[in-house]
């Protein structure tokens, strides 16, 4: 009988074989200082998440780079609130209800905590699920072998019709990807199969026609298009080397490390689960990164989208733009936060308002079902920074910290960090790119 439950074990970091990074991470002095800071300030006080938790840039710690996944949290800023007395206690119950790829609770896991999450991008959960979940190496490197040795040409596995195939790979790459993730299904089961889904999934833009430096599929032309082609790896060889990377990857969480409960959506968090103790998050934004459109192509490939609509997926994300023009037409919005604001944008773009007073309608929904699951005394640590809508400065940040302290939540310390490597938004909608700064706010549910 699997013996993980919904915060599973604890996953005592120093029991069993030991993650190999040894450090003894204690942030309680530095944490406390801050403390002292804010309440003598009374304003956001500046740290730098980088200094505060010394680990050198793009580390490969235990799985974080396991897939591509758009706009990850920074690892330091959990790491910190993890190890910090202050915040948690051995054992707590850590909750992320935007878990994405799951950073939050990778590093829960890391720090002797139970985690659980929640997403509503079904490629997302897919990828935590792969990430928390610590399988044997020889049980791994025994399937891998089966899954390259299985595959066969004449049996492959077909693509859900989310996008269009043809456009976004070569005829060869579609061949190949088919009879490996043919391969894949016919000899992985459970939680192995999970692991090689996540591991094709994080090679599938790599080998597409879409260009590599943006988080979205955008389609590259001409001479760029022909050189990424003649640069295109193969794709057998790319899916053993990934694997085998995140073989290693895999090896050091926790032994006791027995893989996420992941939810579905933040709005409707399941009443009869366990309160959390503390909550880490990085909520979406309103219309600045679109995590269904980013995952579309192994969305296609592994047929995550009921009935094959990506509009659907869309639907269940918080800070969507896709609406129909009868939906904004009356220009009638709902809730009251930044009413001159979205009066302002009425003016010019009614549908950047709507995304916009959609947003604040959803996140307050979010708020309410997020201070539900929070244990009393527990903290609730958000992370998040503004952006602009319609080139204007929408401070997402104050606006959240609104919606929380409406729930009844109080706020126990404010810090601002600058964000220095997230470069993940699109091209195409520069209006609502976000500023460079974050806000990391800590509540508590009294
Ligand atoms: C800023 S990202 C979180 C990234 C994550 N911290 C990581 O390191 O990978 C925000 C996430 O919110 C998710 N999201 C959007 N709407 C949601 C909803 N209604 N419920 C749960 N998650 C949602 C998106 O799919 C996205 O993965």
């Amino acid at each position: 009988m699997d013996t993980c439950l919904t915060y599973g074990p604890t996953s005592v970091v120093k029991a069993g074989r030991p993650f190999r990074d040894l450090t003894d991470w204690n942030f309680e002095n530095k944490y406390g200082w801050l403390e002292s800071q804010w309440q003598r300030l009374k304003a956001p006080v500046e740290v730098n998440f980088r200094e505060l938790v010394p680990l050198g840039s793009g580390v490969d710690r235990a799985t974080h780079l396991f897939h591509p996944y758009p706009a990850k949290l920074l690892l330091n800023i959990p790491l910190f609130f993890l190890n910090a007395r202050q915040v948690t206690s051995p054992n707590s119950r850590v909750f992320d209800p935007f878990c994405g790829s799951g950073t939050v609770l990778v590093e829960a896991m890391l720090s002797g905590h139970r985690a659980a999450g929640a997403d509503a991008n079904p490629l997302a959960r897919l990828i935590a699920r792969a990430k928390t979940r610590f399988i044997p190496e020889v049980d791994l490197m025994r399937s891998l072998q089966i899954v390259l040795r299985e595959i066969n040409p004449a049996k492959t596995s077909g693509f859900s019709p989310v996008v269009k195939q043809e456009l976004w790979f070569i005829p060869h790459v579609i061949s190949d990807l088919s009879a490996l993730l043919d391969s894949i299904r016919r000899t992985c089961e459970g939680n192995i199969l999970t692991f090689m889904e996540a591991c094709f999934s994080s090679c599938v833009k790599r080998l597409s026609t879409s260009d590599p430096r943006l988080s979205v599929p955008v389609r590259l032309k001409g001479d760029a298009l022909n050189s990424h082609l003649g640069n295109l790896p193969d794709v057998k060889l790319l899916f053993e080397k990934t694997a085998r990377q995140n073989i290693a990857r895999l090896g050091k969480l926790p032994e006791q490390s027995c893989g996420c409960e992941i939810e579905e959506d933040a709005r409707r968090l399941e009443d009869h689960q366990s309160q959390a103790d503390v909550i880490i998050t990085s909520p979406p934004y309103a219309g600045a990164q679109k995590y269904v459109r980013a995952s579309s192509l192994s969305i296609g490939w592994l047929g995550l989208a009921p009935e094959n609509n990506l509009r659907d997926l869309e639907r269940q994300n918080i800070g969507r733009e896709h609406f129909s023009k009868s939906e904004y037409a009356s220009g009638e919005y709902v809730q009251d936060l930044a009413n001159d604001f979205i009066n302002t944008i009425q003016s010019i773009n009614p549908l950047r308002a709507h995304i916009a007073d959609v947003y604040l309608q959803e996140m307050t929904v979010a708020a309410d079902a997020i201070t539900r699951r929070l244990a009393n005394s527990g903290k609730l640590v958000l992370v998040v920074g503004d952006n602009m809508i319609c080139g204007r400065a929408f401070p997402t940040s104050a606006l959240l910290k609104e919606i929380f302290l409406k729930k009844g939540l109080s706020l126990t310390l404010e810090l601002v960090d600058d964000i220095r490597s997230r470069g993940l938004m699109t091209k195409r909608n520069r209006t609502a790119s976000t500023i460079e700064r974050e806000h990391v706010m800590v509540f508590q549910k009294e």
